[in-house]
């Protein structure tokens, strides 16, 4: 198994979280392991790095390439959502930095095997945990003509969403859709021609990216992960989260903003009751985006967009 994949805008990121020998970090998303070894290098000596991805091959492949410093290193196959748990699990109580890398990763795309890619004839998976129970076969094959449009309009921003579904929903009547060059070849034929000749990209790179997102629940879980992990911060603590899809980007902007707000009283109040104080100070007025420089090197990293906080200390009132 070749695992590949260039970590993106990692100056940026360390830069970010200003890592110190000495702290406790957790990345949330090994992949591979490049950004979790830029981090293990900075907190060195002294510190731990706590590592988690939801693909077993990834943690596989992260528990090799950071072997010489397993001890100042544990790593854990489970969802981000979890980190919580995790951490009280080993009795840590509050972490000096959490990296979020949303996303795949290279090897997901290119050699995982599970569909991620609609130019191979791979079974229609797309789950980055192997042991989750929804596959994209199953969404693809079972849902209704109006939950997958839905799918392919919310998660993908597809303009065609109710054509394809239509498509999708006449063929599988025939024959159950089982790779995901067959799917890809369906939303090919679904998407007029006109519209596909102007299209920059591949006509169902949407509907992937739609899919992928159902099944892995990525939207779903990214708010109430961003509350849990600021709250697992130390006061000065730093979280700092790269994404690549505007509605991930949204999701981030959007929560960081709400927890940066002091009192949110209506505007006729004449005194504060809500008492409410700002969770994080937000780094990043504006997103960061990777140089250019970087872009040429690496043209994956073209969508990346990083936002990141500190978190503040609880003000008594
Ligand atoms: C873009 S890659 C991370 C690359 C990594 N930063 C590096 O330096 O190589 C994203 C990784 O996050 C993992 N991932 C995505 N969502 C996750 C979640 N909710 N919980 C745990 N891991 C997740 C994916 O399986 C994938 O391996």
């Amino acid at each position: 198994m070749q695992f590949r994949h260039t970590p993106v805008m990692v100056r940026e990121v360390l830069s970010h979280l200003d890592c110190k020998p000495g702290d406790l970090v957790a990345d949330c998303t090994l992949g591979g392991a490049g950004h979790a070894r830029a981090i293990l290098e900075c907190i060195l000596p002294g510190g731990m790095l706590i590592g988690i991805d939801q693909d077993r091959d990834a943690v596989g492949h992260a528990a090799d390439v950071l072997a010489a410093e397993s001890d100042r290193v544990r790593l854990f196959h489970d969802n981000f959502e979890n980190l919580p748990t995790i951490l009280s699990d080993i009795g840590i109580t509050a972490l000096d930095g959490i990296l979020a890398d949303l996303g795949l990763s290279q090897y997901q795309i290119e050699a995982s095997g599970r569909g991620f890619s609609f130019r191979e004839h791979e079974p229609l998976d797309m789950r980055m945990n192997a042991d989750a129970e929804v596959t994209a076969g199953d969404i693809v094959n079972a849902e209704s003509e109006d939950r997958l449009s839905f799918i392919f309009r919310k998660y993908g921003e597809e303009r065609w969403a109710g054509r394809i579904a239509r498509r999708i929903v006449a063929a599988r009547a025939a024959k159950a859709i089982r790779t995901a060059r067959e799917l890809a070849d369906l939303v090919e034929a679904a998407v007029p021609r006109r519209d596909a000749a102007k299209r920059k990209i591949h006509p169902a790179t949407k509907v992937f990216m739609a899919l992928r997102i159902a099944v892995n629940r990525e939207l779903e879980i990214l708010d109430d992960f961003i509350i849990a992990a600021v709250n697992c911060l130390k006061p000065g603590g730093r979280i700092c989260i790269v994404s690549f899809h505007s509605l991930e980007d949204r999701i981030v902007k959007t929560r960081f903003r709400e927890m940066e707000k002091a009192c949110v009283c209506p505007p006729g109040f004449p005194v504060c009751v809500c008492r409410r104080q700002p969770e994080i100070r937000v780094l990043t007025r504006k997103v960061v985006r990777p140089a250019e420089d970087e872009i040429h090197v690496n043209p994956m990293a073209r969508s990346a967009r990083l936002r990141a906080a500190e978190k503040l200390s609880a003000v008594s009132t």
